[in-house]
């Protein structure tokens, strides 16, 4: 078998050869098949960036409308799901329900199970594209106690998500630009970010030829982490224990500092990123412009405003080069817009679904082998087996 080498986290071994995302973390450059992510957040929507992603191209009027026209057509949930949905308490995390729900799809879609052909591929992922969107809904409604609805034919794709979450009942819906506009701009700066933990785990369970929906779902549970996707709960969890605390930000550095303490700045640090989170830059921008917008006034942004700046100027962050990262601001604007804490996870996988599509899709596609990593053993040598009353 030769030489095994070991490299954890696999901090320097690749594992594919990609043509979706590039990314260049000294420079700080992320282009989504050779878009920069600053003029797609800018220029595009989040179904054109979705197409992008998935098919390699930003397609024209003919093909967008066609894409969209697909998912109206599949945007049903069988009624049988709300029943698995009815079975959770209400103080479920999101996360675990969304993942529990994405993998219940397979048994109402067994056609979307076993796909080889493109074609086949094509209508698993137009029916997740279709679907996804009602169980975060779903998982968000649950939580306040909303009617569990369905979207609304008639809508942009990120607006009609926008109403299947915040719509009243007994209350007119209330379309708002700026909040969509922001939205939009959050889905698709989440849209994709190479082989990160969530995405290998979507290739890797993929890899076995398992469906498309048990390997997202499979990257659901992993995004859930807080040293991934987990992060934006986790930055807004710090801010207000923070504030709650006083506001005293230099404590909380000195914490992050002290290597005795577990405590991470979170929202701080990238594996790949070592100059700063392009991602980062446009977020804070946006959480500006949309706080202005509604009018909300939050002290926790100046929370984390003066964190940044400190943890900027600090030799330990800067030695190792920790810069703020895609989570540090979002979580500030999910707020905004009334979204619970909780559900913040929930929001970086509806924008990271096309990228994990297009990611099954690319490996499906090249006809990549199951992935099997292997291992150094250093466990005992052989042994004899003692018996039970001898041990
Ligand atoms: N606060 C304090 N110290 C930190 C932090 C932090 N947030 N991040 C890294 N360090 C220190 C770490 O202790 C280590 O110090 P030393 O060299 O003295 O032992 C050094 O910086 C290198 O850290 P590492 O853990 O070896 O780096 P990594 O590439 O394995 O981890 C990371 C990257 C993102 C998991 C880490 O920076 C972290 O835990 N950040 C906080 C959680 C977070 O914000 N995650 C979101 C990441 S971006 C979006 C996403 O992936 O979903």
């Amino acid at each position: 078998t030769g030489m095994i080498t070991i490299d954890p986290g696999y901090k320097n071994t690749g594992s594919c050869k990609s043509a979706i995302t590039f990314l260049d973390g000294e420079k700080g450059i992320l282009r989504y098949r050779g878009y920069s992510i600053e003029e797609l957040a800018e220029k595009a929507d989040f179904l054109e960036v979705a197409y992008l992603l998935i098919f390699g191209e930003l397609p024209n009027q003919e093909a967008l409308d066609k894409f969209h026209n697909d998912i109206k057509g599949e945007s049903h949930v069988d009624e049988e799901m709300k029943k698995i949905l009815d079975g959770f308490p209400k103080s479920a995390h999101p996360m675990g329900v969304l993942s529990c729900l994405t993998c219940a799809l397979i048994a109402f879609n067994p056609t979307s199970v076993n796909v080889s052909s493109e074609k086949e591929m094509y209508w698993a992922i137009v029916r997740i594209m279709a679907k996804f969107p009602v169980l975060v809904a779903w998982t968000l409604r649950k939580k306040k106690g909303l009617p569990l609805d369905y979207g609304d034919d008639t809508l942009g794709y990120v607006e009609n998500i926008h109403k299947m979450m915040f719509k009243k009942p007994n209350h007119k819906y209330e379309k708002n630009k700026v909040v969509i506009d922001a939205l939009d701009k959050l889905l698709i700066l989440h849209a994709d970010h190479e082989q990160n933990c969530s995405t290998s785990t979507v290739r890797m369970v993929g890899s076995s030829h398992a469906g498309l929906f048990a390997s997202l779902s499979a990257g659901i549970s992993a995004l859930w982490g807080p040293l991934h996707g987990g992060a934006n709960q986790a930055v807004l969890e710090m801010l207000e224990a923070i504030e709650a605390d006083g506001g005293d930000t230099k404590k909380y550095m000195a914490k992050a500092k002290d290597k005795n303490d577990p405590f991470r700045l979170m929202g701080f640090g990238h594996r790949v990123y070592k100059n700063f989170d392009p991602r980062a830059k446009i977020i804070k921008k946006a959480a500006d412009e949309v706080l202005a917008d509604l009018g909300v006034e939050d002290s926790i942004l100046d929370i984390a405003k003066g964190l940044e700046k400190e943890a900027l100027d600090d030799k330990y962050f800067v030695d190792r080069k920790l810069y703020p990262n895609v989570d540090f601001y979002s979580g500030i604007i999910y707020r905004s817009l009334g979204i619970p804490t909780e559900m913040f996870t929930v929001m970086f996988a509806l924008g990271r679904l096309p990228g994990w599509i297009a990611q099954w899709r690319e490996m499906r596609l090249n006809k990549e082998p199951i992935g099997r990593p292997r291992q150094v053993y250093i466990g005992p040598t052989v042994r004899s087996f003692v018996p039970l009353d001898e041990r």
